[in-house]
């Protein structure tokens, strides 16, 4: 079987604020990210996703654009996005941009154009409605960021729509001329040669036209806004497959055998909804609608039978055309060796790089890297100042500065980050994990090099019968990986070479049986 790059690549995920600050102002950038490309190289990945570095007054970090074809000063300039995206590509590597179609920066001009007036020829970019009665907004929809998904204009006497803070309003996806001026931007990014786009929040774009209360959520536990109603109106509703459609319509003109140009959707839905994303053969839609089921269902109860479960419940909704991906870790959701502790951490690794599909990384997880401690006073993520009795919310932890080596500020800046550097640093960063044989970063490097296999990058998954505690799985003919999630010693009965042991300790040798040791995983070759 033939793959197509985005099919054997891995996905690395960079937050440019926090990657490598080159001109020291304690903020990462594009010369940082550039400078360190011979390091992704030789970790053996093959593509890049960038969160946003365009032009933003920065209140969601960059989620809230203000000009979609200009890269902010804090990260540089356009020839700056240029020479990393040429470089990369001499490399062999792939980028992949952050598309923010679902809102703007309410300081990007179309929107100071549309809240000039009711009669502004872009009024209608933006979801403007009348107060339901003198008073009250226009119905009960919410914000993911706290509070109602609405905010009064008292100059026009409308509110405007916005499902993350006010000051991200929501573009109108039903109105043409804002289809068309986005998928203009995806052609800016295309020309200058970007291999796709990771697309924010796809499944929100259009709303329910009759703009209906949403029903109550029964199981609310009277903690998150968001969570009071159901979301039936808000999110998922048909027409978002058309605008998708027409996204990929505009890929496809620009891509050429095994020179594809993707797009990945940030999609955080149920298997059933999720899976029509990939549109069908004749109308594809996105190429890797995120399949974040690990990261939630996973994660929260991580043991071997419910990540089997997990597993085969995606296999089985599969779409026969679709390809499959499979994330762990990204900029909103806590550390993965946080959340299931170190040495799960390196089982996870074993299962994320041995599954059937694309795998997307997290920037740091390879040296285990753990949440962050903020002080309150450091603050930054505005999703937890607008809510302060959910700190479990905050996104700070996960986005704290890339670890390299000991020196001040783990050299990643010369004068203190935007936030502070992990406490750990000195002994948890990639320049001492790159002389410890038997480290993290050794054993991500292992397995991104063995799974260009043929039989791990495209071979049948199937899952066999194992031991409590284990999940067993065969990839193709020859590679049988077992993973042991218990903290207990497990033998199963499978003979062949064993290749690698997440302790990375043992030696290329025969075996008819494996001794998996607490939380151990193993991969063999028959
Ligand atoms: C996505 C991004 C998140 C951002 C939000 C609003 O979920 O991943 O970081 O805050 O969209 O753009």
């Amino acid at each position: 079987m033939s793959l197509e790059w985005w099919q054997s690549a891995t996905i690395y995920q960079i937050y440019p604020r926090s990657f490598q600050d080159s001109n020291g102002d304690g903020i990462g950038d594009l010369e940082g990210i550039r400078s360190r490309l011979a390091y992704l190289k030789d970790l053996g990945v093959q593509a890049i996703w960038l969160s946003p570095f365009y032009k933003s007054p920065m209140r969601d970090f960059g989620y809230d654009v203000a000009d979609y074809c200009e890269v902010d000063p804090i990260f540089g300039t356009l020839q700056d996005f240029d020479r990393l995206l040429a470089d990369a590509h001499a490399m062999g590597l792939k980028v992949i941009v952050d598309l923010v179609p679902n809102h703007t920066s309410s300081d990007h001009p179309w929107f100071l154009e549309s809240r000039e007036s009711r009669q502004s020829p872009k009024r209608d970019w933006y979801v403007w409605r009348d107060p339901k009665s003198t008073r009250n907004p226009p119905n009960n929809w919410t914000s993911f960021f706290g509070g109602l998904a609405w905010t009064l204009d008292k100059k026009t006497g409308q509110y405007w729509l916005h499902q993350f803070l006010p000051e991200q309003p929501d573009l109108n996806f039903r109105n043409p001329q804002v289809v068309e001026a986005i998928l203009d931007v995806m052609r800016f990014w295309l020309k200058r040669g970007v291999d796709g786009f990771r697309v924010d929040v796809l499944w929100l774009l259009v709303e329910d036209a009759a703009f209906r209360d949403e029903p109550p959520n029964p199981d609310w536990d009277g903690r998150w806004d968001r969570g009071s109603t159901l979301h039936i109106y808000m999110e998922d509703q048909p027409e978002t497959h058309l605008i998708v459609r027409k996204m990929r319509q505009v890929l496809d003109q620009f891509s050429a055998p095994g020179k594809e140009r993707i797009m990945v959707g940030e999609i955080y839905l149920p298997n059933k909804q999720l899976m029509r994303y990939y549109g069908t053969p004749e109308a594809p839609g996105c190429h890797l609608p995120f399949n974040f089921r690990p990261i939630f269902d996973g994660l929260s109860n991580w043991t071997a039978d419910n990540l089997r479960e997990i597993v085969e419940e995606y296999e089985r909704d599969l779409p026969a055309w679709g390809w499959p991906n499979w994330v762990l870790g990204n900029h909103d959701q806590h550390r993965l060796a946080t959340r299931i502790g170190p040495e799960q951490a390196r089982v996870a690794a074993m299962m994320l790089f041995t599954l059937r599909g694309t795998p997307t990384w997290y920037y740091g997880d390879e040296i285990g890297m753990l949440d962050g401690v903020i002080p309150p006073e450091k603050i930054q993520d505005p999703d937890v100042l607008r809510q302060r009795h959910l700190p479990e919310r905050g996104r700070d932890p996960e986005r704290t500065p890339m670890l390299w080596d000991a020196s001040s500020y783990a050299g990643f800046s010369a004068v203190e980050p935007w936030l502070p550097v992990n406490a750990d640093y000195p002994e948890r960063n990639v320049e001492f994990q790159e002389k410890d044989p038997q480290s993290m970063l050794n054993l991500v490097k292992t397995l991104l090099r063995l799974r260009q296999e043929p039989d791990l990058l495209s071979g049948a998954y199937q899952t066999f019968r194992s031991p409590s505690g284990v999940f067993a799985y065969r990839r193709g003919e020859r590679f049988v990986v077992m993973l042991n999630f218990s903290h207990e010693h497990r033998s199963v009965s499978v003979s062949g070479e064993l290749v690698l042991s997440t302790h990375l300790d043992r030696n290329r040798r025969m075996v008819q049986v494996v001794d998996l040791r607490p939380h151990e995983g193993v991969i063999l070759r028959q």
